[in-house]
């Protein structure tokens, strides 16, 4: 590890212009899960913005019961709490898609829900949780950004479909100013969602790799082939289906297969 690359609350704050996310910033050497982690501080309303990062995570949770695996030090790894969100729900899972593709640079793209890519593989995940308290509703955002790893750190099978940005770039991440940019441009995103829903779905559009391509999906156990024509924050992934109908594929019941 390089020492610069430490994850430190100081260095992460420092020059970060932003009005409320990273307002507070905790850092775990190792932790069971940000997740767990940031939904307790998201108990109290008054911890909007906070966010937790890690080293490491000796349970760390992906989507759909998935575990996330990560090493020491090889990830940038955080949960963003939100108590006071002035966005549809449906919508900050294209927000973050969104901040976290532009975080890592103009050559990652989404891939529905919010896969991030790079160069066709992924790169970067994301855990949108939601819990209901007497006060508020809090989401906690969960982002795991592959940095370090080397290839033969992903099992065989992993080593088709994930990447880290060091592969991709054949060069060091700097994991602070990673941090610092996420933070950011979630909130940019964020702003943006509250005024205009239209110019986040247009963004996650623009760096969608399925739309206008054809898609395989797997909905409550069946699979569908067809044609993405588009992306609905509250219905889903749009497809023109090889049978001519046009459906809606909710992100909760959906997953994408391979092509035929
Ligand atoms: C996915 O399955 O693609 C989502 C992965 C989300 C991983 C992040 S890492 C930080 C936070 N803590 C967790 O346990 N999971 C999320």
């Amino acid at each position: 590890m390089h020492k610069s690359d430490i994850l430190d609350p100081d260095r992460i704050t420092a020059g970060l212009n932003t009005k409320y996310i990273g307002s507070k910033i905790i850092v775990y050497k190792s932790t069971s899960s940000t997740q767990a982690i940031a939904a307790e501080y998201a108990k109290n309303k008054a911890n909007n913005g906070l966010v937790v990062f890690a080293e490491e995570q000796t349970s760390g949770r992906g989507r759909a019961s998935n575990k996330w695996l990560t090493g020491k030090s090889d990830s940038l790894i955080c949960s963003v709490v939100l108590t006071s969100c002035g966005i549809r729900p449906e919508l900050l899972s294209l927000v973050y898609a969104v901040a976290v593709a532009e975080t890592i640079g103009e050559d990652a793209k989404i891939k529905w829900p919010n896969d991030i890519i790079l160069n066709g593989k992924k790169v970067a995940g994301i855990l949108l949780e939601a819990k209901s308290h007497k006060s508020h509703i809090a989401y906690i955002v969960g982002i795991g950004i592959n940095c370090h790893q080397k290839k033969k750190d992903f099992s065989a099978e992993l080593q088709k479909a994930a990447t880290s940005i060091d592969i991709e770039t054949g060069s060091f991440a700097d994991r602070i100013l990673l941090a610092k940019r996420v933070l950011a441009s979630v909130e940019h995103w964020l702003k943006t969602g509250e005024k205009t829903a239209a110019k986040v779905i247009d963004k996650w559009q623009e760096l969608s790799i399925q739309l206008h391509h054809r898609v395989a999906v797997i909905y409550n156990r069946r699979k569908f082939t067809g044609n993405c024509i588009g992306i609905d924050p509250e219905k889903g992934l749009i497809v023109q289906l090889d049978t001519g109908s046009v459906r809606f594929f909710d992100a909760a019941h959906t997953t994408i297969a391979k092509m035929p």
